[in-house]
C-alpha cells in the first residue's frame, strides 16, 4: 500500500503565519500538523509517501526531505493550482500505479488509534474505505446519508440542507478504481474536482465503499481557533516527561513535557503543556493547553492555552496572554521608552486582542 497526503493551499484563514510558512508545518503540541500526518500512515506499516505540493513546496520539502527522518520515502508531486482534491488523486496516478492506497489531508488532525483501520484496509476486498465523523456543523463538510443496513446511500460536498450529522473525514481509502471516477466527474460550482463526487461515482457503479465511523476527536485545522483546540487535545495525549532543567524554585505539575535543553528558573508550569527544546522560562507562568516551541523565551510573564512558535520572546508583560497564536522571532515585551502607547510591528492581516480597560 502507498500513502498519499495531500499538502497544498495557501492557509489564507491562518494569514498572517502561512504568509511565511505552510499550514501543515504549524505545530500541535509542538509537532508539526504534516509530521503527525506521516508518522500515522508510517505506523500503519506505509513507508512509501506521495506529498502532493502547491505554492508551498519549498518550504514543505525544506522540512521533510527525503522523509528518511521518519523512516519513509517521500515522493513530491507538484500541483499547479488548487483544483480539488479528486484532481490531485489524478496527478498522483503515476506515482500510485495500481496499489491500494491511503490519501490523507495534510492539516486534519485526528485522535490516536486510526493506523489500525489503514492496516486493515491493505487486505480487504472493499475498494474504497472512508472515515465519517458526527459534526455540529455539516453543511461546511462533506456528509453521507447511511441506509438503515449501514450503507452508504449518498455523499454530498457542503450540502445547504445536510441529510445527517456525518462529516468526511480527510481520511480516504482506495484501489486503482478511483481512478475511473476521477476522469469520470466534471468540477462542483467552486470549480474543484470533488473527491467527495468522485466517491459518490464510485457506489453509484456498484463498486465497494466502507464506512467507518471514528469516535474519537477530529479536527480540520482551516482557522486559529482550530489550531488552539487541536492543541489542546493533542496536549491532552502526550505523556509527560522531563528531558530538561527545572531549578527548584519552580512548581511544574505532572502533565508537564520538557523537551531537550529547556530551562525552567523560579517559574509556575501548569499541564497540559509542553516547553520545547532550548527554551527558558524565567520568572513565568505557563498555564494549561500551552505549546511553547523551541529557542523561545518567555520571562516575567504569564501565558495560558496558547501557542508559541520558535525563537519567539515574551518579556515583561503585566496582564496574562491567553488563546493566542504567536508566530515565529516574535518579541511582545513592554517597552520602556516613553510615549506609554501600545507601539506596534504587525504583518497583514495579524489580529490584536485588546482589553476594555
Ligand atoms: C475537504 C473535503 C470535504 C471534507 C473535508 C475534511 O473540504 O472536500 O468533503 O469533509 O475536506 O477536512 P475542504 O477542506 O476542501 O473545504
Amino acid at each position: 500500500m502507498k500513502g498519499l497526503i495531500l499538502s497544498g493551499g495557501k492557509g489564507t484563514r491562518l494569514y498572517p503565519l502561512t504568509y511565511t510558512s505552510a499550514k501543515q508545518l504549524i505545530p500541535i503540541a509542538n509537532k508539526p500538523v504534516l509530521v503527525r500526518v506521516i508518522e500515522a500512515i508510517r505506523d500503519a506499516g506505509i513507508t512509501d509517501i506521495g506529498i502532493v505540493v502547491g505554492d508551498t513546496a519549498t518550504d514543505i520539502e525544506r522540512a521533510i526531505g527525503d522523509g528518511s527522518k521518519w523512516d519513509v520515502q517521500v515522493t513530491y508531486i507538484p500541483q499547479d493550482a488548487p483544483l480539488g482534491l479528486a484532481h490531485a488523486v489524478k496527478i498522483s496516478q503515476e506515482f500510485l500505479g495500481d496499489d491500494r492506497f491511503v490519501m490523507f489531508l495534510g492539516d486534519n488532525v485526528i485522535q490516536g488509534g486510526i493506523s489500525p483501520l489503514i492496516a486493515q484496509f491493505a487486505d480487504s476486498d472493499y475498494n474504497s474505505q472512508i472515515v465519517l465523523t458526527n459534526v455540529d456543523q455539516p453543511e461546511q463538510y462533506g456528509v453521507a446519508q447511511l441506509g438503515s443496513d449501514g450503507r452508504i446511500v449518498r455523499l454530498i460536498e457542503k450540502p445547504k440542507d445536510p441529510p445527517s450529522n456525518l462529516a468526511l473525514v480527510g481520511i480516504y481509502m482506495f484501489d486503482a478504481n478511483i481512478f475511473k471516477a476521477v476522469h469520470a466527474i466534471t468540477p462542483s460550482w467552486r470549480g474543484e474536482l470533488e473527491i467527495t463526487d468522485a466517491i459518490q461515482w464510485l457506489v453509484e457503479h456498484d463498486y465497494n465503499v466502507h464506512p467507518y465511523i471514528h469516535q474519537g476527536w477530529w479536527i480540520d485545522t482551516g482557522r486559529p481557533g482550530d489550531m488552539l483546540e487541536a492543541n489542546s487535545l493533542a496536549l491532552e495525549e502526550l505523556t509527560p516527561k522531563n528531558d530538561g532543567y527545572i531549578d527548584r524554585d519552580s512548581e511544574v505539575d505532572s502533565r508537564v513535557t520538557v523537551e531537550k535543553g529547556a530551562e525552567i528558573i523560579n517559574s509556575v508550569v501548569r499541564g497540559p503543556a509542553i516547553i520545547g527544546r532550548d527554551t527558558r522560562l524565567v520568572n513565568a507562568y505557563v498555564g494549561p493547553f500551552t505549546s511553547i516551541y523551541h529557542h523561545c523565551l518567555i520571562e516575567n510573564a504569564e501565558i495560558s492555552r496558547s501557542i508559541v512558535l520558535e525563537n519567539s520572546q515574551i518579556r515583561n508583560v503585566n496582564r496574562r496572554i491567553e488563546d493566542s497564536l504567536i508566530g515565529r522571532h516574535v518579541v511582545v515585551h513592554r517597552s520602556p521608552i516613553r510615549p506609554r502607547a501600545y507601539k506596534l510591528t504587525l504583518g497583514d492581516n495579524s489580529r490584536i486582542g485588546l482589553l476594555n480597560e
